[in-house]
């Protein structure tokens, strides 16, 4: 832990914390002094996560979580009350992407539209409850971070998948003002597209590496700044906005784009 931790002796939830953007997250939280829930649908990786936390000299814990279910959240939540002693920092990152990549509008079903709806939005809606309830239970106030997209701010990146981030973003200003009386912060990341994480492979993308690497240059060289994004450079916006020098930062909807929407 650096002299200047950001996130000394808090307490954060990370939810899709078994890979990509959960993952690096977690694990700079930790590295920033956070003590750190890991919460995944799949524990294993969750658990693995705990493990490179651990191997880096920093305190977590895995619990199997599925964010579309409310008990599941609650749960996790509980996790974090029975061993950190208060919960200070809700990154309610978890997410699925359009089933088929590349699917049209009329080519999703009502499952697809009913899953991505549950994951994607219902999802953040239960973590943010559950932490907004938490926080007030406290009386100290508390900072959400939601992952969103570049998809919810533009039309892109499958239209479906795209109306849950746009959802996610609305929530996120909702809860920002309405948790700002109680000291509660909320704010967004939008990435845009990584297919370096395992994010597009859940999608149906083939995921060799050579197509991986292909595929990343060819998105990164679509942004204004060039360059691939990546899971670290949303897990240090994750970190700002979780932090004390995003004090009087809420209801921000961040881009982490390499200027693709200002564009
Ligand atoms: N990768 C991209 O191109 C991209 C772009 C913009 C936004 N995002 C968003 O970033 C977030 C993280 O994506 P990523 O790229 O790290 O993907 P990823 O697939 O690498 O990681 C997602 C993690 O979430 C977990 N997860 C899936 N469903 C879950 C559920 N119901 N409950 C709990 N955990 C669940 C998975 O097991 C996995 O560990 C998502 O919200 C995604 O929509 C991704």
């Amino acid at each position: 832990m650096s002299s200047t931790a950001l996130l000394d002796g808090r307490s954060a939830i990370v939810t899709g914390a078994g890979s990509g953007v959960g993952r690096a997250s977690a694990l700079r939280f930790a590295e920033e002094g956070a003590r750190v829930v890991c919460a995944d649908i799949d524990l294993g990786s969750a658990k693995e996560t705990v493990g490179l936390i651990e191997a880096a000299g920093g305190t977590a814990v895995a619990v199997a979580c599925d964010v579309s279910q409310e008990d599941d959240v609650a749960a996790a939540v509980a996790a974090a009350v029975e061993s950190f002693g208060r919960l200070d920092i809700m990154f309610n990152n978890a997410g699925i992407p359009t089933p088929r990549l590349g699917a049209g509008f009329t080519d999703h079903t009502v499952a697809d539209f009913d899953r991505l709806v549950s994951v994607n939005l219902r999802g953040v809606f239960l973590g943010s409850r559950q932490a907004v309830l938490r926080f007030r239970e406290q009386g100290d106030g508390g900072v959400i971070v939601n992952t969103g997209s570049v998809a919810g701010l533009v039309s892109w990146g499958g239209s479906v998948y795209g109306a849950t981030k746009a959802g996610v973003h609305q929530l996120t200003r909702a809860v920002a003002i309405e948790g700002a009386q109680y000291g509660i912060r909320a704010n967004a990341i939008c990435p845009a597209g990584m297919p370096a994480t395992n994010f597009m492979a859940a999608g149906g993308m083939p995921s060799s590496p050579e197509l991986l690497e292909a595929t990343s240059r060819q998105v990164g060289a679509s942004h204004p700044l060039g360059r691939p994004i990546t899971a670290e450079d949303c897990a240090e916006a994750a970190v700002f906005l979780a932090s004390d020098r995003a004090a009087n930062i809420t209801g921000v909807l961040l881009p982490i784009d390499g200027g693709y929407v200002a564009r």
